[in-house]
């Protein structure tokens, strides 16, 4: 069984990270989406994955190289623009051969992995089987119906009046019969090729289609909120983990996790929390739900609930409610005398204050 990754797509709702990085290379709890979503699928045995890719594909191939830190073979197999994920199929027609395969949306997050479902699949193969999940309001996602074995009998495509609230989520498992479904299809209103429309096409010919109820949380991390959400669920099942040097006036509690060549000084550590590799972290305090990236800076500083990514620094300033700090950016106090704010802020960026 083969892995094909999409991570295509601009993200546009996750600027101002997205500005400067594909959306699935935004960390979260210490490693970025697109990683969780690779390590999941290993977990399930599979060893061979095709990552679709579009405009951003330098950093994702920086980052996610060969695939052997992930003990995998990766293949990238270059879209050019956003034509629908039965397009993503259709490219990948090559890659795929005759196998049977699990297709991840790349910023989906399955916090209890995906081996359950995976194991559902090659037990029952299936033409195709997906995963749903109940949702507050299916009308934004693929919705189906099931009968009381779980097979699908009738999907539709973000359907102004859902007829249930069961969401499809970003992973599918299909055998070779998707890619004469995704043949016979036609772009929808939006002009992309629906997975939706395929496996509607294999349920019409009345072909097996399944679909397993995720109990576990899941997230597609579209929105600055959904990052912030998904940091906190995922540092929940963290395990502690002390590599850096921690000072005697210091204190730490709850699983936290500090990588090699961090120090910390004074400071009180609250977990869950993550903090990534070189980092000093002075007379400050972190976590709970905190995820700190490489290299970052904190001194007389507070961060709750919050993600840090590589190289951001906090000095003198509390922040007590959800931030996200990109790439070295900075928060500090202004010199002796600063009366009012000072901002320095990137395009699409955003800052609330007090009232
Ligand atoms: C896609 C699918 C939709 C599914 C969703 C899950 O939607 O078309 O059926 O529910 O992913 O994330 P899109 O994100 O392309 O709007």
């Amino acid at each position: 069984m083969k892995a094909l990754v999409l991570a295509g797509g601009a993200g546009t709702r996750l600027r101002p990270f997205s500005h400067s990085m594909p959306k699935q290379l935004v960390p979260i709890a210490g490693k970025p989406v697109l990683f969780h979503a690779l390590d999941a699928l290993r977990a399930t045995g599979i060893t061979e994955a095709g990552i679709i890719v579009s405009g951003t594909d330098a950093a994702i191939r920086a980052s996610v190289g060969d695939g052997s830190r992930f003990d995998m073979t990766v293949t990238y197999l270059p879209q050019d623009r956003p034509r629908g994920l039965a397009h993503c199929v259709m490219i990948a027609r090559d890659f795929l051969a005759d196998d049977d395969f699990v297709m991840y949306l790349g910023d989906n997050i399955f916090a209890e992995g995906i081996a359950g479902p995976v194991g559902a699949f090659v037990r029952d193969r299936a033409a195709a089987q997906l995963v749903v999940t109940k949702v507050m309001d299916p009308s934004q996602y693929g919705v189906a119906e099931l009968d009381a074995t779980g097979r699908v009998t009738a999907l539709e495509e973000k359907p102004a009046h859902p007829r249930t609230d069961l969401a499809v989520t970003g992973l599918y498992c299909f055998t070779p019969e998707i890619h004469e479904a995704v043949g016979r299809i036609e772009p929808s209103w939006r002009n992309e090729f629906e997975i939706t429309d395929a496996v509607r096409w294999l349920v019409d010919q009345d072909r097996p289609v399944r679909a397993e109820l995720l109990s576990g949380y899941w997230a597609d991390t579209g929105t600055l909120a959904d990052l912030l959400e998904c940091n906190r669920v995922l540092l929940e099942g963290i395990t502690g983990a002390v590599h850096g040097t921690v000072d005697s006036r210091s204190r730490i509690s709850g699983p936290v996790v500090i990588e090699a060549g961090t120090t910390i000084e004074g400071s009180t550590i609250t977990g869950p929390a993550i903090i990534g590799a070189g980092c000093a972290i002075v007379d400050s305090h972190v976590g709970p739900f905190t995820s700190l990236g490489t290299r970052c800076t904190l001194t007389a500083a507070g961060v709750e609930h919050s993600i840090l990514m590589d190289d951001a620094s906090v000095h003198g300033v509390r922040l007590q409610k959800g931030s996200i700090i990109g790439r070295a950016g900075k928060v500090s106090q202004g010199g002796s005398g600063a009366a009012s704010h000072r901002l320095l802020i990137g395009d699409d960026s955003r800052v609330e204050v007090p009232a």
